[in-house]
């Protein structure tokens, strides 16, 4: 990359506005360098294989984030024509589902990188002609900017769970988290008064359609766990036959316990009397203090039901994170308005692994809840549906195409989610049956 966070823009601006572009510029390079990351690690052969039916070969991604950045930025933003048209289609997520984009006509790695360098050179040059304190919604606070921003984070976190599924030895490495110094004498639960707080959003520039608009809900009292639920917390589920137990599963649940013979997370083996995982090629002993990942909601949910406890509600979720019991609002994170910093929150792949149950004390809710932001998505035990209303922005196929009860609602982002695609009201979804995200979850209980 040539450019700098500090290239000056040519448009007419004040101090605010170039605020906004000089944060829009920084997010787009730093997506960049990530996706560079993951896919220069592996080679052509690997860049253009499926390393599971679940996912699309990595070539795919990266000419997947070019072809949307071109589609909002060049066309939609600045109105050009369409520089290929004829592989929109071949990007298009909606034509093709993940198992059969294998055998498609892609782009080669080479010419994959080429589309994506040439569109972001452009796309770079718009951002510097365009004015992002106007009326038209799609610029206005430099939003379209930050969705592509958003959405190749987005794809990273995708081309990273590949990584996770491809066999073969370690391509990539990280230093450990911070340690939980005061974990052993942090309460098990925390209690969040009954009463109002605001969800969602209508003033958080970048927030996409479903985190808005800011609407009141009432929650009655309840208390969840100060942190997410831990493998070693999750192997006394196991221990217990829990997933022997008919009586702990919802019935579609059971059903996948019996088609796919689960015994355990997603990535873990028995080898004697000890569990053992496998991470980005890497295999140790499951660590007890970490909160457990590559669990499906339903999991998530026979374990809750075991401990004799349920899953949060989403709402629940978002008035532990946000809401400020002195001022009585709801803040962007759980330790305030400020962006994240590395001593709040494990974000952005600067680990490869959550950090122990109790870590980031600096990162906690006014409640006293930790790791709420970062780690491990956390299953919440509700569908996926719109706020009182919403409307679609600026696509219907972003969340409209997914609202209903097939989709659970995952909250908090883990440690593979961008700083720019996480907040106190960011909302993702997943099929309850799906393991290879980076889910966990904590649980609750009415008060
Ligand atoms: C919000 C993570 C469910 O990856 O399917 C990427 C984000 N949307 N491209 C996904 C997304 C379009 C989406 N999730
Ligand atoms: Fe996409």
């Amino acid at each position: 990359m040539t450019r700098s966070p500090t290239r000056s823009g040519s448009a007419p601006q004040d101090a605010d506005a170039e605020a906004l572009r000089q944060r829009a510029l920084a997010a787009l390079l730093t997506a960049r360098e990530r996706t560079a990351l993951l896919t220069d690690s592996v080679d052509d052969h690997e860049l253009t294989s499926q390393h599971s039916p679940l996912m699309s070969p990595l070539v795919w991604d990266l000419a997947h984030i070019g072809n949307q950045e071109e589609l909002w930025l060049l066309r939609g933003v600045a109105g050009r024509e369409a520089m290929r048209p004829e592989i929109d289609g071949l990007y298009d997520a909606f034509e093709h589902p993940r198992a059969t984009r294998p055998s498609l006509p892609l782009l080669a790695p080479a010419e994959a990188r080429a589309y994506a360098a040439e569109v972001r050179g452009r796309a770079l040059d718009v951002l510097d002609g365009t004015a992002l304190d106007g009326d038209r919604p799609l610029v206005q606070a430099g939003f379209a900017f930050g969705m592509i921003a958003q959405h190749e984070q987005q794809h990273d976190e995708t081309m990273l769970i590949t990584h996770q599924l491809r066999s073969g030895p370690a391509v990539l490495a990280a230093p450990v988290p911070p340690t939980a110094t005061d974990a052993a004498d942090l309460p098990a639960e925390v209690l969040v008064p009954g009463g109002p707080f605001t969800m969602g959003t209508s003033t958080e520039p970048w927030a996409l359609d479903n985190e808005r608009p800011a609407h009141v809900r009432d929650v009655p009292a309840f208390l969840i766990d100060t942190t997410p639920v831990t493998c070693g917390a999750y192997q006394g589920f196991i221990e217990d036959g829990g997933y022997a137990e008919q009586r702990w599963w919802a019935p579609e649940g059971w059903a996948m316990v019996h088609e796919h013979e689960l015994t355990a997370p997603l990535f873990w083996h028995r080898d004697g009397g000890q569990w053992l995982r496998r991470r980005f090629g890497v295999t140790e002993l499951v660590p007890a203090d970490e909160p457990v990942l590559h669990v499906s909601w339903y999991e998530a949910d026979a374990f809750a039901r075991w401990a004799g406890r349920r899953l949060p509600t989403e709402a629940e979720w978002e008035k532990a994170a946000r809401h400020d019991p002195v001022s009585g609002r709801s803040r962007r994170y759980p330790w305030g308005d400020e962006d994240p910093a590395p001593e709040l929150a494990n974000l952005g792949q600067r680990h490869l692994r959550p950090a122990p149950a109790g870590a980031y004390a600096q990162g906690r809710s006014p409640y006293g809840a930790r790791q709420l932001i970062g780690d491990v998505w956390e299953w919440t035990s509700s569908d996926f549906l719109p706020y009182p209303g919403f409307s679609a922005f600026p696509y219907r196929e972003y969340s409209e195409v997914f609202f209903g009860p097939a989709h659970k609602v995952l909250r908090g982002g883990s440690f593979a989610v961008d700083p720019v695609a996480c907040r106190g009201t960011f909302r993702n979804w997943d099929l309850p049956v799906r393991r290879q995200i980076f889910a966990g979850f904590r649980t609750a209980r009415d008060a």
